[in-house]
């Protein structure tokens, strides 16, 4: 007995959770730690915390924290505005920024935050034959809002999602890279980590607090809800959870699906990341003004490319793939006679067909489409500015077109490799003879060939990195989108099936649907992990702890000199702790919330829903759990609540926004 009820409650740290329907884990939440009611978390009728979250922009979580609309999320989800405001006189990407009042806050034209008015479930009202356009427009209340209809459990449920989208948001804050950053690519889905990821903006709306475009008239916008701040941090073990956006989980596909992953997919894309990311870092290292011009495109290359990485020994180790197969196989024998009877058969089958579809399309995306040349071409020479060849060096796309280009060939079966391309090989005799010529040949190869040529009435439709990305654009739409397209659906039919059946088979499990961009709540612990075999990782860092790392040689590892003088007259104002008898600061901390991409900046909350952190990441160890969560070693990471508060004050000198919030 005592055995399952361990095996119970380590089970519930995975999951995200509708808010709508989380009434249904209350009672686990509250046996663990949470001490609010399920609609303190939602409701339609009063104010809840999902009042106080927001999807910011399209890929990142924020939350309110003042009653004039101030929103904390990450460094990394706030980058592209904070570089869209930075010159060579006003480099806020390096100095960070910091607005003195609400006039110097800066406007962003294009972002949005997006509040979820309520959600429902339209399941029924579809199967009684109303339509998703008219469930929609209805929802919309003549353009109020935004909606969605989004399946759920592969489309055995259907959500309506309605939106109140706000177009004002103004940067209010940025730490410098060094603190909002700190790490670098060395750091990210690591553990012990350090990075000080935040940054603040504030929305605005009109007179009337609803949304508006941009507009000198605009005031603040007022909150129904805004996040109390803790000061007091958590303990190792105490309850907390996370109110955000996670982007896409596939928690229930076959093990098919892990198998293409972690054998053909994974592998192909690191390799062929590994190769670009190469060539960057050499060319950085040999000069300076390279490695600044690459270092963004650096840093994402190198995201997704460490997390696929960490991935694939995450599903090894678990032995996913074969663990699913057992599982499947149980299935299998439980599903004769029923209406699940064959579905994994006729799954097995599609997979088999899509393999070289599926192939085909990560070669497109991640060697062919990478090529920068071709994005030029493809974006066109009327849209194309000077501006765009801002951060670019030929040489490096030139190098990466060959190492590309190799790759693919090899890679990809006959039937996707454009005829125009074959010809031009025949005819150039090898890759790299093709790819000098390309970039000899092409108008688009450079900021001044380009102006140049624009400038001359160059005919750019016969340019050959032109006629290269309609080949392959062309080859995609003939060979891979139809029947990649058309097996997905498939695909998809029937894991709505093989995903009832999962239910019925286990029917005494409760299943959350997987991520999909839509708000969701995690809950689980403050917690450490082992490791290794004798390492175990406790799960708070400190100020210390940069100290330590601190080294001025080191591009990742280089702090601020001010923050170097704070460390040395221990000047910490109220964000102090006392660790072992030595008073620091408490910079980040782990917890076990399944959480993925687009959770980024999302609230860690304490019981009483009080703000301890801002989530930006996860360890290494865990990232496989997009496909198979681990309770034993999924981490979660987020900042510390204090160091953003400390780093606002003392680094910032903006102590006067810490006034504007609640602080508890
Ligand atoms: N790994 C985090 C995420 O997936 C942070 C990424 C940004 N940081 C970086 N060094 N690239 O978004
Ligand atoms: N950094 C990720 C994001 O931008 C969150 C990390 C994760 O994948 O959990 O959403």
């Amino acid at each position: 007995m005592a055995f399952v009820a361990t095996a119970m409650s380590t089970f519930a740290d995975e999951g995200m959770w509708l808010p709508c329907l989380i009434g249904e884990r209350i009672e686990d939440m509250r046996a663990k730690g949470f001490e609010l009611t399920a609609e303190d978390i939602y409701s339609v009728n009063q104010a809840a915390l999902k009042d106080a979250i927001v999807l910011f922009g399209r890929g990142c979580t924020g939350e309110i924290v003042s009653e004039k609309g101030l929103l904390l999320t990450n460094h990394h989800c706030g980058y592209g505005q904070i570089q869209s405001h930075s010159s060579v006189e006003h480099d806020y990407l390096t100095n960070g920024f910091w607005a003195m009042n609400q006039s110097e806050e800066l406007p962003n034209p294009g972002l949005t935050v997006s509040f979820l008015h309520r959600m429902e479930d339209v399941t029924d009202r579809l199967a009684a034959g109303e339509s998703v356009n008219e469930i929609i427009r209805m929802a919309r209340e003549g353009g109020k809002y935004t909606a969605s209809v989004e399946g759920l459990y592969y489309g055995n449920k259907s959500y309506l999602f309605v939106y109140k989208v706000y177009k004002d948001i103004r940067l209010v804050g940025a730490p410098p890279s060094s603190i909002g950053k700190f790490g670098g690519d060395t750091d990210n889905w690591m553990w012990p980590r350090h990075t000080g990821d935040f940054s603040i903006f504030r929305i605005y709306a009109d007179k009337n607090n609803e949304p508006a475009e941009f507009s000198v008239d605009n005031v603040p916008y007022t909150p129904k809800r805004h996040f109390t701040i803790s000061t007091k941090g958590a303990k190792e073990g105490d309850f907390t959870f996370v109110y955000g956006f996670p982007g896409s989980t596939r928690e229930y596909v076959t093990s098919d699906f892990v198998d293409y992953t972690l054998n053909h997919s994974n592998p192909a894309k690191i390799k062929l990341r590994t190769l670009r990311l190469d060539i960057i870092s050499e060319a950085q290292s040999q000069d300076a003004a390279t490695r600044i011009m690459y270092a963004s495109k650096h840093a994402n290359i190198a995201n997704a490319w460490k997390k696929w990485q960490g991935e694939s020994l995450g599903l090894e180790r678990r032995n996913t793939v074969q663990k699913k197969r057992d599982y499947e196989e149980r299935f299998e024998q439980w599903a004769v006679g029923s209406e699940f009877e064959g579905v994994l058969g006729q799954l097995h089958e599609k997979y088999a067909s899509l393999l070289p579809f599926a192939m085909a399309r990560d070669y497109y995306n991640e060697a062919i489409y990478v090529i920068e040349l071709l994005g030029y071409a493809g974006r066109g020479a009327d849209n194309l500015r000077e501006g765009h060849y801002k951060d670019y060096s030929p040489e490096i796309d030139r190098k990466i077109a060959v190492a590309m280009l190799t790759e693919f060939m090899a890679g990809v079966g006959e039937q996707f490799v454009p005829e125009w391309l074959r010809e031009q090989l025949a005819q150039q005799g090898s890759v790299e003879n093709f790819i000098g010529w390309l970039f000899e040949e092409s108008r688009y190869s450079s900021r001044e060939r380009f102006m140049e040529a624009k400038a001359s009435g160059y005919d750019f439709a016969n340019d050959p990195a032109t006629l290269m990305r309609k080949a392959f654009d062309d080859k995609a739409l003939e060979m891979i989108a139809p029947d990649y397209a058309n097996l997905s659906r498939e695909i998809n039919r029937l894991y709505r099936v093989y995903m009832r059946g999962q239910m019925a088979f286990e029917s005494e499990r409760t299943f959350y649907p997987d991520a999909n961009l839509t708000l969701r709540v995690a809950y689980g612990s403050v917690a450490g992990y082992k490791v290794a075999d004798g390492v175990r990782h406790i799960p708070f860092t400190t100020l210390d702890g940069i100290i330590a790392k601190d080294n001025p040689e080191i591009y990742d590892y280089d702090i601020p000199q001010q923050l170097r003088d704070i460390y040395v007259t221990k000047d910490y104002g109220r964000w102090a702790v006392t660790i072992n008898g030595r008073e620091t600061i408490p910079v980040a901390f782990l917890a076990k919330n399944h959480t993925t991409g687009g959770n980024s900046g999302s609230p860690i909350l304490n019981g009483r829903g009080e703000l301890l952190g801002i989530n930006f990441d996860r360890t290494w160890l865990s990232t496989m759990s997009d496909l198979d969560y681990d309770p034993d070693i999924c981490r979660n990471i987020s900042v510390d609540i204090r160091y953003v508060l400390f780093v606002i004050e003392k680094i910032g000198g903006a102590g006067y926004l810490i006034d504007e919030m609640t602080l508890n």
